[in-house]
C-alpha cells in the first residue's frame, strides 16, 4: 500500500481538509438528538468548533438559531459554501464567526453553548482550557447550559498499541471495500494523543487503489479535570454521560459528555 503524496489534497490534518472531513464524518448523526433534546426550549445555540456544519445544519433545521464559531478559515468557508448551495433556506438561522473559543468576544450571550465531537480536545494545555471556560462564562446567560463532548482517559488513548489497527472494513459500490486503519501514539506528560487514520479503497482484486491519510492531534481530558474546570468557573454539573442516549459514563466509554449550568 502506498500513502497519498504529501501534496495530495486528501492528505493532512483534519481541520485543514474540509472536503475530506465531510467525506468521512458528515454522515455521523448519533449525537444530533442528544443536542436537540438538551437544547429544547432554548432558542439560540453557540456551537464552538462548528467545522463544516455537520451539526449546524440539522440543528438549524430543528428550529434553533445557530452561531457557528470555528478557528479554521477553511472549515468555515466550506460551511458557508454548503449553506449557500445545499441549505439556502437555513441561511437566516445560521451565523458564522471565524474565532477561537479561548478568546472569543462576541458581545452577546447565549442560552446554550455546545462544544461537540471532541472539539475541546483540540485545546493543547490547561491554560487554553481555562481561557475557554472564561469565554463560556462571558457568553452564557443565567441558567444557560454548557455541553462538552470530550475524549476521556480510555486505555485506547493512553496505552495504545503502536501497530496500526483496522477499525472497520465495509463494502462500497462495485465490489470495492473501504478499510479504515488507525495508528495512535500518546505522550502521558502532555496528555497529547496523535492519531493517523488511513482510509483505503480496495478493488475487487484486493488491490489498494486509493489511500487518504488524516491526522489528529488532541489532548485527552480526565473527568477530574472537567469537574475542576466547571467548579472553578461557577458551573454546576448536571450530568456526565458516556453516550448520546444519556447513559452513565463508565470506564468502557471512549468519550464523555458533560452537561452543566451556572446556578442563578
Ligand atoms: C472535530 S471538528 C468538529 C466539527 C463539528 N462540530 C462536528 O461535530 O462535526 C473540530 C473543529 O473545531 C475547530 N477548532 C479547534 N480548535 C478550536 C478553537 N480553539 N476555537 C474554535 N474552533 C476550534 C476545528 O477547526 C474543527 O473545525
Amino acid at each position: 500500500m502506498t500513502k497519498s503524496a504529501d501534496n495530495d489534497p486528501w492528505h493532512g490534518s483534519v481541520t485543514e481538509q474540509p472536503l475530506l472531513y465531510d467525506k468521512y464524518h458528515n454522515d455521523f448523526a448519533d449525537d444530533l438528538q442528544f443536542y436537540i433534546r438538551e437544547c429544547d426550549g432554548h432558542a439560540g445555540i453557540l456551537e464552538c468548533g462548528s467545522g463544516t456544519g455537520r451539526l449546524t445544519f440539522p440543528l438549524a433545521r430543528a428550529g434553533f438559531e445557530v452561531t457557528a464559531l470555528d478557528s479554521s478559515k477553511a472549515m468555515l468557508e466550506r460551511l458557508t459554501q454548503r449553506s449557500q448551495l445545499e441549505f439556502p433556506q437555513l441561511l437566516p438561522k445560521i451565523e458564522t464567526v471565524l474565532g477561537d473559543m479561548t478568546a472569543m468576544e462576541l458581545g452577546r450571550t447565549f442560552s446554550c453553548i455546545i462544544v461537540p465531537f471532541m472539539t475541546f480536545n483540540y485545546l493543547p494545555d490547561t491554560s487554553a482550557q481555562i481561557n475557554a471556560f472564561r469565554s463560556f462564562v462571558r457568553h452564557l446567560r443565567p441558567k444557560g447550559i454548557l455541553m462538552i463532548d470530550y475524549m476521556s482517559m480510555h486505555p485506547n488513548w493512553i496505552n495504545p498499541s503502536q501497530k496500526p489497527v483496522t477499525i472497520s472494513e465495509n463494502a462500497l459500490e462495485n465490489g470495492k471495500r473501504l478499510k479504515i486503519t488507525r495508528s495512535i501514539t500518546s505522550d502521558l506528560p502532555s496528555q497529547i494523543v496523535e492519531q493517523e487514520r488511513v482510509f483505503e479503497t480496495i478493488d475487487e482484486q484486493g488491490k489498494s487503489i486509493r489511500s487518504d491519510v488524516v491526522t489528529w492531534r488532541n489532548r485527552i481530558v480526565s473527568v477530574g479535570e472537567i469537574e475542576l474546570l466547571h467548579l472553578l468557573h461557577g458551573f454546576k454539573l448536571r450530568g456526565l454521560y458516556g453516550g448520546y442516549k444519556s447513559e452513565a459514563y463508565t470506564s468502557k466509554h471512549l468519550n464523555c459528555i458533560s452537561v452543566a449550568h451556572i446556578p442563578e
